[in-house]
C-alpha cells in the first residue's frame, strides 16, 4: 500500500543490539531484505520454499527387512522424468477372496514402465491409477496370505505373474492367474519369465503357427521377448534368424544359436535373409523395428509367411503398408498381451498354463539379465531406456535394509473414541474441514461460532456426518471469551472421548486500507483470531490436554502481503507465532495458511472477490482438497505452512513488492519474475550470445538427463553416442521445454542429436 516507502523488520538480541555495527548495518544497508534477526554477530534473514505435498515433512527411514514386515513400493513423484523415482512406504494389498498377497522377489521392467515413467503414455495419468504411480508389470516371489476363497495356493508357495503395479514389495495377484515356479528355479531368475514368454509363446506359437520345418527371423533377438522367442522356436524345432543393433549383441546370439546373425539397424538384413533362403523368404517374423524396418522385414516373409507385430510406435502414427506385401498367401498380426487378461481371458489362462508347462519342463529357461535392487531401481529404468542390456533388466527386492520416504497422508489417522473442536465450524471451510475429520473416523466432532447455530449449507452437511456415525456437537462459544473457552475444554478435557484436536478456524473478515482502519475495524479481526488462539491455548495447557493436533487458520495473504488486509495479515502473523510458541514448548502446533478456497467460505460466497483473486494469480483450490491436504500439513515438521495454487508469474506481475522481496522470490525459483533462468538471461542478454545461452542450457539438462559433467559435453558431440536415445530423448524434450516453455517436437532431438 506505501509502495514509495521502505519498511524493514528488525528481530534482534541484547548481544546483538550491543554490537550496534549489525543493527545500523540492517538499517541503512542498501539491500533488498526486508527482515532480519540479529542473533549476536549472526544475522538471518526468511527465505520461502515450495514444495510438493508429499515433500513437506520429507521424513525417512531405514527399513530393516528382517525385523519390519512394511510395504513400500518403487514408484514416482510425478511423470515425466526417472529422476523422480522414489521408494516410498505404502499399505499392504487389500485381498478380495480369489487373491494371494505375494511378497515380491524380483520385478521385470519393460519399456512400457519406461514409456509410463517419461510420460509417452498420457491418456493413463490423469487418475489415481496412473501407470506411472503403479510401475512393474511381471514379478516372481513367494506367497505370504491368501484370500478366503483360494484353494490352488498357499503360503509358501513360489510363484510368477504380470499383471500391474508389481513395484513393491508386498503385492497381490488373482489365484488363477498366477504361475508357479519349478524347484530349480530361483526367483530371481523366474522374473525374467512371464511377459518375455507369454509374449513370444503367444507370438510364435499361436499367431504365428510356427512349425518345424520352418525358419523364424527375430529382430532385435537380444531384448527380453527376443531372446524368449529364440527358445520358443528352437522348442518347435524350427530354424532361427535374428538381428541386433551392436555387435556384442550380436556376438552374444550368436553364441546362443541362432543360426544366421544380422543387423537391426541396416535395411539390408532383407537381402541377407533373401540370400540365405535362396530367394523364398523365411515363414514367420516377430517385428519390433519401426518404420522401413516393418516394410522391409514385410519383403522377408515366404509364400505362406506370417508376420507378428509387437511395436506399437507405427500402429500409433498410422503407418500405411502396401498390400502387395501380402500377396503370397501371407498375414500381418499384431498382438498386445497386456489386453489379453481383460479381453480374453480364457485364452490368457491357457497361455498362463502352457508356459508354466514350458517352464516345468525346462524346455523355457531363464534369460539373460542385468540385476539392480529396489534402491536402486531408478538406474536398471535408465539402462533399459538406453537399451544397452542384453535380455531382461531385473529389480530386486532383497536388500537387508532400505530407505524409503514417508508415506504422511496415509499415516494421520484421527480416532473414533475421541473428540476433535473445530471452531467457526458451524458455517463455511470449517464445515469442509469438519466433513473431513468425519471421513477419516473421528468420534466426535465439536462445532463452534458465537451462536450454536449452523448456516443452511452447513445443516445439511452435519446431516451427512451424523448419518456416517460421526457424533456432532454444535457449540455456541465466542472464542474471545476466556472462560467460556476454558469451561468448553474443561468439559472435554477427559471422559469417553476426550479432545484429542484443535482447529481453530474462526474469523472475522473486513477489509480496509491502511489509511481506512480504524480501532473497530482492527479489534474485530484481530480478537477472534488472536485472543481466540490464545484463550485455545491456555485453557489446553491449564486442562493438560495432550493434543495429537492444533492448528491455526492462516492465509497466503500473510505470506505474501495484500493490500487491504493489513488487520487479517497481523492477526495470521499471531496465530504463526502462537504455533511455533507452541512447538518451542514440544506442544502439537501448526498454522496453516491457506490460498483461495473454493466450495466455501468467506471467499467463494463472494464472487468479485473470487475474480480479484484469481486475477492476481491466486487460483482456487477445492475444499474438500485443501481439507485433505491437512493429513500432510499436520505431520510435517515445520510449524508454519502453506496451501495454495498460485500462478507465480501472474503475481510477479501484479504485486511487484512479492516478487522483488527476497524472502519471496526464491518461490519463483529459477522462475525469476515468472520466468525461467534460461528466459531471464535470454531477456537480459543480445541476440549474438543468445546461442551461447541456449548450448549451456541444453548441455545442462543433457548432464542431467544422461549422468555426465555438463563440462565433458562437447557441442558436436552426437548425443547419441552417449546414450541419447528415444526413450532419454523425450526426457530431455520434457526438461528443455520447461525451461524454454516452447513445445519441441521430440523428432528435432533425434534429428540433430548434438548440443549444437
Ligand atoms: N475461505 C478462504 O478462501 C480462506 C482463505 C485463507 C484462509 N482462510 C481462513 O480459514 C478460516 C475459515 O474461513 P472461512 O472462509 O470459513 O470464513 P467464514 O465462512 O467467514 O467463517 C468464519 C467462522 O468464524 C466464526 N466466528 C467469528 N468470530 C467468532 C468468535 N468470536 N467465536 C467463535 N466463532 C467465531 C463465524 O461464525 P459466527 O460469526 O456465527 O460466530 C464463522 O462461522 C479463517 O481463519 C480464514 O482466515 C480462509
Amino acid at each position: 500500500e506505501f509502495k514509495g516507502s521502505s519498511i524493514r523488520l528488525l528481530d534482534a538480541d541484547t548481544r546483538s543490539l550491543q554490537s550496534g555495527i549489525t543493527t545500523s548495518d540492517a538499517v541503512l544497508e542498501e539491500t533488498a531484505e526486508t527482515e532480519f534477526v540479529l542473533r549476536g554477530a549472526e544475522r538471518y534473514v526468511p527465505r520461502l520454499e515450495q514444495l510438493a505435498l508429499h515433500e513437506v515433512a520429507p521424513s525417512r527411514r531405514t527399513l530393516e527387512t528382517a525385523r519390519d514386515s512394511s510395504n513400500f513400493a518403487v514408484t514416482m513423484t510425478g511423470p515425466g522424468t526417472i529422476d523422480n523415482i522414489v521408494l516410498r512406504e505404502i499399505a499392504d494389498p487389500e485381498l478380495a477372496p480369489n487373491e494371494v498377497m505375494v511378497e515380491v522377489a524380483a520385478v521385470g521392467l519393460n519399456f512400457r514402465d519406461i514409456m509410463a515413467a517419461t510420460s509417452i503414455l498420457p491418456d493413463e495419468l490423469e487418475n489415481d491409477e496412473a501407470y506411472w504411480r503403479n510401475l512393474g508389470l511381471e514379478f516372481a516371489g513367494t506367497v505370504r496370505k491368501v484370500g478366503d476363497r483360494v484353494t490352488n495356493l498357499k503360503p509358501g508357495d513360489r510363484i510368477m505373474g504380470m499383471g500391474k503395479g508389481y513395484l513393491r514389495r508386498f503385492a497381490k495377484i488373482r489365484a488363477d492367474l498366477a504361475m508357479r515356479v519349478p524347484d530349480g528355479i530361483d526367483l530371481i531368475e523366474a522374473a525374467t519369465l512371464p511377459t518375455a514368454f507369454l509374449t513370444a509363446h503367444y507370438a510364435l506359437t499361436h499367431i504365428g503357427r510356427l512349425a518345424e520345418d520352418e525358419t523364424a527371423l527375430i529382430h532385435l533377438a537380444s531384448g527380453g521377448v527376443g531372446l524368449a522367442a529364440i527358445q520358443v522356436a528352437h522348442d518347435v524345432g524350427a530354424r532361427v534368424f535374428g538381428t541386433a543393433g551392436s555387435d556384442t549383441k550380436r556376438a552374444f546370439l550368436k553364441k546362443w544359436g541362432v543360426d544366421e546373425v544380422m543387423n537391426s539397424r541396416a535395411l539390408d538384413f532383407a537381402d541377407e535373409v533373401r540370400s540365405l533362403t535362396r530367394g523364398r523368404g523365411v515363414d514367420v517374423v516377430l517385428n519390433a523395428l519401426s518404420g522401413n524396418g516393418i516394410d522391409k522385414s514385410l519383403e522377408c516373409l515366404a509364400p505362406f509367411g506370417r508376420m507378428v507385430e509387437i511395436g506399437k510406435r507405427d500402429l500409433a502414427d498410422d503407418k500405411p503398408i502396401g498390400l502387395r506385401s501380402l500377396y503370397r498367401n501371407n498375414a500381418y498380426s499384431v498382438i498386445d498381451l497386456s489386453t489379453l487378461p481383460v479381453e480374453r481371458e480364457k485364452l490368457f489362462r491357457q497361455l498362463l498354463a502352457e508356459v508354466e508347462a514350458k517352464v516345468a519342463a525346462g524346455a523355457y529357461k531363464p534369460l539373460e539379465a542385468s540385476r539392480f535392487p529396489a534402491s536402486r531401481a531408478a538406474e536398471a529404468m535408465r539402462m533399459l531406456s538406453r537399451a544397452l542390456h542384453i535380455g531382461k533388466v531385473i529389480v530386486t527386492f532383497d536388500e537387508p535394509s532400505v530407505d524409503i520416504e514417508l508415506d504422511l497422508g496415509a499415516q494421520f489417522a484421527v480416532s473414533a473414541q475421541a473428540s476433535y473442536l473445530v471452531t467457526g465450524g458451524l458455517k463455511g471451510f470449517g464445515v469442509a474441514i469438519a466433513d473431513w475429520l468425519s471421513q477419516k473416523g473421528a468420534g466426535t466432532i465439536i462445532l463452534a461460532n458465537r451462536s450454536g447455530v449452523p448456516d443452511a449449507e452447513a445443516a445439511a452437511a452435519i446431516d451427512i456426518m451424523e448419518q456416517r456415525g460421526t457424533r456432532i456437537i454444535r457449540a455456541a462459544l465466542d472464542v474471545t471469551d476466556a472462560a467460556a473457552v476454558d469451561r468448553l475444554i474443561e468439559e472435554h478435557a477427559a471422559g469417553d472421548a476426550p479432545l484429542r484436536g484443535i482447529v481453530h478456524g474462526a474469523a472475522v473478515i473486513e477489509d480496509a486500507f491502511v489509511s481506512q482502519l480504524d480501532a473497530g475495524k482492527i479489534d474485530r479481526v484481530l480478537r477472534p483470531k488472536i485472543t481466540g488462539g490464545w484463550n485455545l491455548h491456555v485453557a489446553v495447557v491449564e486442562h493438560d490436554v495432550p493434543l495429537d493436533f492444533f492448528v491455526n487458520f492462516s492465509s497466503i495473504a500473510q505470506v505474501i502481503g495484500s493490500s487491504g488486509q493489513a488487520n487479517y495479515t497481523a492477526a495470521n502473523s499471531v496465530l504463526n507465532a502462537i504455533a511455533t510458541y507452541r512447538r518451542g514448548r514440544n506442544l502439537a502446533g501448526s498454522s496453516a495458511a491457506w490460498g483461495m478456497i473454493a466450495g466455501s467460505g468467506f471467499v467463494a460466497r463472494s464472487e468479485a472477490m473470487t475474480n480479484y483473486l484469481d486475477s492476481v494469480g491466486i487460483k482456487p483450490v477445492q475444499d474438500s482438497e485443501a481439507a485433505a491436504a491437512l493429513s500432510y500439513l499436520l505431520r510435517a515438521r515445520s510449524e508454519n505452512l502453506g496451501f495454495a495454487n498460485i500462478d507465480w508469474a501472474a503475481i510477479a506481475r501484479t504485486n511487484p513488492g512479492a516478487a522483488t522481496n527476497p524472502r519471496i522470490s526464491p518461490l519463483l525459483g529459477d522462475r525469476t519474475g515468472g520466468r525461467s533462468r534460461i528466459q531471464t538471461e535470454l531477456a537480459a542478454a543480445p541476440r549474438e550470445a543468445w546461442d551461447d545461452l541456449l548450448a549451456d542450457m541444453i548441455r545442462r539438462e543433457v548432464a542431467k538427463v544422461l549422468k555426465v559433467e555438463a563440462i565433458a559435453l562437447a557441442d558436436d558431440r552426437k548425443l547419441s553416442e552417449l546414450g541419447l536415445d528415444s526413450l532419454s530423448s523425450f526426457e530431455l524434450k520434457n526438461r528443455v521445454e520447461a525451461q524454454v516453455e516452447v513445445d519441441i517436437p521430440v523428432a528435432k532431438f533425434l534429428q540433430a542429436p548434438t548440443i549444437a
